[in-house]
């Protein structure tokens, strides 16, 4: 007994040298959470549930925390720095960083597949988007603006470009392409085909029709 006395004495010194690093947190006594108490250390205390995370039971249902460890039974990881941005800390020093940040404590942002083009990730109050500079848009900055259209199907690939179906020309698709040009003041109105003046038709407009 006298013996036992004197090691856990010894162990009690020990650890109070740390206690600044420590917590004592009880679930049942009065004693104030992450505060060091001079605590008297009963051999016989039993923490039920029992203390996690190599924290010792120092009084019946009061554990004293390893360091990296808070709460009544030290259940939980603490993070210095704290996890930033919502992220969860799972063991000391181990964050957990919630969609759309990163980094050792969630501090960046980080968009998923990355701003294209120019585009930057940034978080407006908690929302990580990529900011796109003019001309692009999307949720990558993946599609170009055609502020002119594309018409006819023809598809903007890059800012103020279409890529046209064939027959179609022009800075929107406006264009259609007659291969054979439309004679005697016909108009091309689509791929190949012409729209005729009077008295003209046919094709390319090459026939005049007979006036009765
Ligand atoms: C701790 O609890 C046990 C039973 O759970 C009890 O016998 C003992 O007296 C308690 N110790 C103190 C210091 O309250």
């Amino acid at each position: 007994m006298t013996m036992g006395s004197v090691g856990l004495g010894s162990a009690v010194l020990f650890l109070a040298s740390f206690v600044a690093l420590l917590c004592v947190c009880s679930a049942s006594s009065d004693a104030p959470r992450g505060v060091a108490v001079g605590f008297v250390f009963d051999p016989r205390a039993k923490c039920d549930p029992p203390c996690k995370h190599a924290g010792i039971c120092i009084r019946n249902n009061t554990c004293f925390c390893s360091k990296g460890y808070e709460g009544e039974t030290c259940q939980y990881a603490t993070c210095y720095p704290k996890c930033k941005n919502g992220g969860e800390c799972l063991r000391p020093g181990k964050c957990r960083c919630a969609p759309g940040f990163g980094g050792r404590y969630c501090h960046k942002v980080t968009c998923d597949g990355g701003c294209w083009n120019g585009g930057e990730c940034i978080a407006v109050n908690g929302v990580v988007k990529c900011i796109c500079p003019s001309s692009w848009t999307g949720s990558k900055c993946q599609e170009a603006i055609c502020p002119q259209g594309c018409r006819n199907g023809g598809i903007c690939v890059a800012p103020g470009i279409c890529s046209c179906l064939e027959g179609w020309l022009g800075g929107a698709c406006h264009a259609a392409v007659c291969a054979q040009p439309c004679l005697n003041g016909g108009k091309c109105i689509s791929p190949d085909k012409c729209r005729c003046r009077p008295p003209f038709s046919g094709p390319r407009c090459e026939e005049r029709k007979k006036s009765h």
